[in-house]
């Protein structure tokens, strides 16, 4: 069948945006401020022994629009960008749907995912702040690949503590990151206070991300001379900026095409791919020019932040050392179950994309895991890429949209960000196959559990 469109639009080398995009400084309000344990709001100096100097200035900055991104950064953007805006004929035909749908994918390069796309940023502002050593923490594994990837391009020594569940489930993980040069640890670890702390109370826990994340800033804060900085891959105003990228060529790309999205989706962790994705498109709905499409989050069932949780002021990790962003979580306390999507089974939420949602801009929707399987199964039969579970998700969505326009006879336009390649995950694809799968999904008692660990600050909240 001759069809107009490529399957895969490549845009060319020189249209990479040479600046990421800053939606907080187009909000009709911005995401409300980061906060120390006392209420007081979060001022450079205060954050700046944890994060970068580069990244804190982005990390508080609501009123500029666009940020330069480094020439280095570009040379690496070069090598795996522009990503491809794929249309996914052989689904449409599939599932008999008169709606278009295309999808952004990000996993053309070797960590496998989107996540690169802020590595290599805040890898790069480190060594230019000339630190000794930058510490992370992982949880599927793709954004300690991604940074492993990062520092070893820019030289710069990096500790990665993976979630002991995963250090176990992924040992291939672990071999890239040490291909890369990265030391990793399972967490909870006995070379830290607080993983000590955590063993102590639960000799066999398997770990989460939360606790990882109190690891992995300790160890920062414990390099001497202060040449130390802990990185995260998600969640913070910086990551979403960086992950811009995704939304400003598919932004391109579509405006090649001559199509606008009436719908745009994504998988929703911590909510950087989602924020990253919508950015462009998110504008034009704030400024009117198009008010009416849609934004949908996708989370898994088993860890519903958006869909269930409380829209407060919560600490990033376990171990209550990261400062307080407003965020749907379901409190620093929430322990997920060990559901398939590791890097989707994190208790709060981009303070950015919580606060679209909880404005009414953008949609959430939670699934359960063997559903998503089944999307992500059919699609790489279809489309030949086998999608991670964490995009998976996206996939799911995008079907059920299109099936309502199979429906309805409606010609919609859907976009979803496919963040991820799954060839770590086929554990959990056999899982699936082998009909072991189960779904879990936290009853009320068990959410309550986690809401108590959401701290009440004077004042605040
Ligand atoms: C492939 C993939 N997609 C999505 C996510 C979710 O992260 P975020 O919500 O920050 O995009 C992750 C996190 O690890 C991931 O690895």
């Amino acid at each position: 069948m001759a069809e107009e469109e490529p399957y895969r639009l490549y845009l060319r080398e020189d249209q990479i945006p040479t600046q990421w995009y800053n939606l907080r400084a187009d909000m009709p309000e911005p995401p409300e401020p980061m906060r120390l344990p006392n209420g007081k709001i979060a001022e450079a100096a205060d954050i700046a022994p944890v994060f970068c100097d580069e990244l804190v200035r982005q990390e508080l900055d609501d009123e500029t629009a666009w940020f330069d991104i480094p020439e280095e950064v570009m040379e690496m953007y070069k090598v795996y960008r522009p990503s491809p805006l794929c249309r996914a004929y052989n689904l449409e035909r599939a599932l008999g749907t008169p709606a278009k749908i295309y999808y952004k994918f990000e996993g053309n390069n070797t960590s496998g995912s989107h996540k690169l796309n802020s590595a290599l940023a805040q890898a790069y502002y480190a060594k230019a702040q000339d630190l000794d050593k930058i510490t992370t923490e992982t949880g599927a594994g793709q954004w300690g690949t991604a940074l492993s990837e990062a520092a070893a391009h820019f030289g710069v020594d990096l500790d990665v503590f993976m979630v002991k569940c995963s250090y176990n489930q992924k040992p291939f993980r672990r071999s890239i990151m040490r291909t890369f040069n990265a030391t990793i640890t399972p967490s909870p670890s006995d070379t830290t206070e607080i993983g000590r702390k955590m063993l102590a109370e639960n000799p066999e826990s398997t770990g989460s991300l939360g606790t990882a994340i109190s690891e992995a800033v300790e160890r920062a804060m414990n390099v001497p001379e202060n040449k130390g900085r802990y990185q995260l891959g998600s969640v913070l105003n910086q990551v979403v900026l960086h992950q811009s990228i995704i939304g400003l060529e598919s932004y391109t790309a579509m405006e090649e095409l001559g199509v606008y999205p009436d719908i745009v989706i994504g998988c929703a962790g911590g909510g950087s791919n989602l924020g990253g994705l919508i950015a462009p498109f998110m504008r034009d709905k704030i400024n009117g020019t198009h008010p009416d499409t849609r934004f949908i989050a996708v989370e898994p069932a088993s860890c519903p932040s958006l869909t269930r949780g409380r829209y407060a002021y919560d600490y990033a990790d376990t171990g209550q050392t990261c400062p307080l962003v407003k965020m749907y979580t379901l409190g620093n306390g929430f322990l997920p179950s060990p559901d398939h999507a590791g890097g989707l089974r994190y208790h709060g939420m981009s303070p950015v994309v919580s606060k679209l949602k909880h404005d009414g801009y953008l949609e959430a929707v939670a699934v359960k895991q063997t559903d998503v399987f089944a999307a992500a199964e059919e699609f790489a039969r279809l489309e030949t890429i086998l999608p991670a579970p964490e995009s998976a998700h996206a996939i799911l969505q995008a079907i059920e949209e299109a099936k309502k326009c199979a429906e309805t006879g409606e010609e919609k336009v859907i976009l979803f960000g496919l963040t991820g390649t799954g060839y770590f995950d086929m554990f959990a694809y056999d899982a699936h196959r082998n009909g072991e799968m189960v779904d879990h999904v936290p009853t009320d008692e068990e959410l309550e559990a986690g809401f108590a660990t959401i701290p009440s600050i004077e004042g605040i909240q």
